[in-house]
């Protein structure tokens, strides 16, 4: 497709700001292996819409992640960053994999039932083939390797399964991608309840980062974060509150576990608890500083997103010419 490199495609929903979990476990990760891969990133809106959205925030969001993959990194000069609503070919694409999923593997995804669980008001149909249509978005530009967070390992195996199902009766439509998720970073447990994933739904204030969080707040947040009733800064099961700190500290100094132990060793939780709010407010500062600038820049952001729509729709449209093709729809009259 683009040059012969190998492809990798990411994505984030465009739904409030971004916690300290999306970044960990996803958008360094995409940082880290830009430069090996021809890289595509999609900001999510379509998914967004399975929860009720405020059409004005709606559009704030969407634009703010775009500065935000930019101020994490991603130069839209070099990478195919582009808005997933302005590409027809996921929703048509999509409607032609639901038709090659079974309702019996949309039932047993994880999210989808923590989801419906959490908005009993609102469990609609869009909730529920949320997967087909992140298959849709990775199979349509034939992606490699999809980096995400753990999260979302049961929806990159459906994709799988699709990938191979639809090749297993048309032949090799698609690339079946792999799912390349991060040792360190991949599940961000919440600074109140470590027992739960970080997330952007969530109310209580202390319990995520915001990445555009201030200094203050950040390293207030860390101070407040729960731990045990123990002294000692040691990765065990048991130590969740802990131990997640030591993966932010970890994920963020570079340092393992071994080393964090020791450099805390005979220091209090006060201390590392500083250390570790220390580190990732001067972690988040330089990607503040540029989104600052990006966000602003109306005309430069602008004409990055409609570049970017066109290569991707020009991608898109590929796959799903060779889909129509196989599936037998007849062609429109020239
Ligand atoms: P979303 O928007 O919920 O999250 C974006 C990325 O952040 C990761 N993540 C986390 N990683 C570690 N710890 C956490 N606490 C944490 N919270 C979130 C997620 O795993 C994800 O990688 N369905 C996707 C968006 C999507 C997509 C795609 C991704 C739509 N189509 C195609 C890849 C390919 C989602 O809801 O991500």
């Amino acid at each position: 497709m683009i040059n012969n490199n190998k492809i990798l495609y990411s994505g984030m929903q465009a739904t409030g700001s971004l916690t300290l979990g999306n970044y960990l476990g996803a958008l360094k990760n995409w940082v880290n292996l830009n430069e090996e891969y021809e890289c595509i990133y999609g900001v999510m809106d379509l998914h967004s819409l399975t929860v009720r959205q405020n059409p004005a925030e709606f559009r704030k969001n969407a634009r703010s992640l775009y500065a935000l993959y930019m101020a994490a990194g991603l130069d839209p000069e070099k990478n195919c960053i582009y808005y997933q609503s302005h590409v027809p070919a996921h929703a048509q694409l999509s409607w032609i994999l639901g038709c090659f999923t079974y309702m019996g593997e949309l039932n047993r995804m994880t999210q989808f039932k923590d989801k419906a669980a959490k908005h009993t008001e609102n469990i609609n149909a869009g909730l529920y083939t949320y997967p087909v249509l992140m298959a849709a978005d990775i199979l349509l530009y034939q992606a490699d390797v999809v980096p995400v967070g753990q999260d979302q390992k049961q929806h990159l195996e459906i994709t799988r399964d699709i990938a191979q199902r639809f090749n297993g009766i048309y032949g090799d439509v698609f690339t079946v991608p792999e799912a390349y998720i991060a040792k360190a970073g991949a599940k961000i447990m919440s600074l109140q309840e470590p027992q739960k994933k970080m997330s952007k739904s969530e109310e209580n204030p202390n319990a995520s980062i915001w990445l555009l969080d201030d200094r203050d707040s950040i390293i207030r947040k860390f101070k407040r974060a729960v731990t045990d009733s123990d002294t000692v800064v040691r990765y065990a099961e048991e130590k969740a509150g802990i131990s997640n700190l030591m993966d932010i500290y970890g994920c963020v100094t570079g340092k393992d576990s071994a080393e964090i132990e020791k450099e805390f060793e005979g220091k209090g939780y006060g201390e590392f608890k500083l250390a570790v709010g220390e580190a990732v407010a001067d972690e988040l500062l330089p990607l503040q500083k540029r989104y600052g600038q990006f966000i602003q820049d109306k005309e430069y952001l602008d004409s990055m997103i409609q570049k970017n729509d066109e290569k991707a729709a020009y991608y898109a449209s590929k796959t799903l010419r060779k889909v129509y093709k196989k599936v037998g729809f007849t062609e429109p009259a020239k």
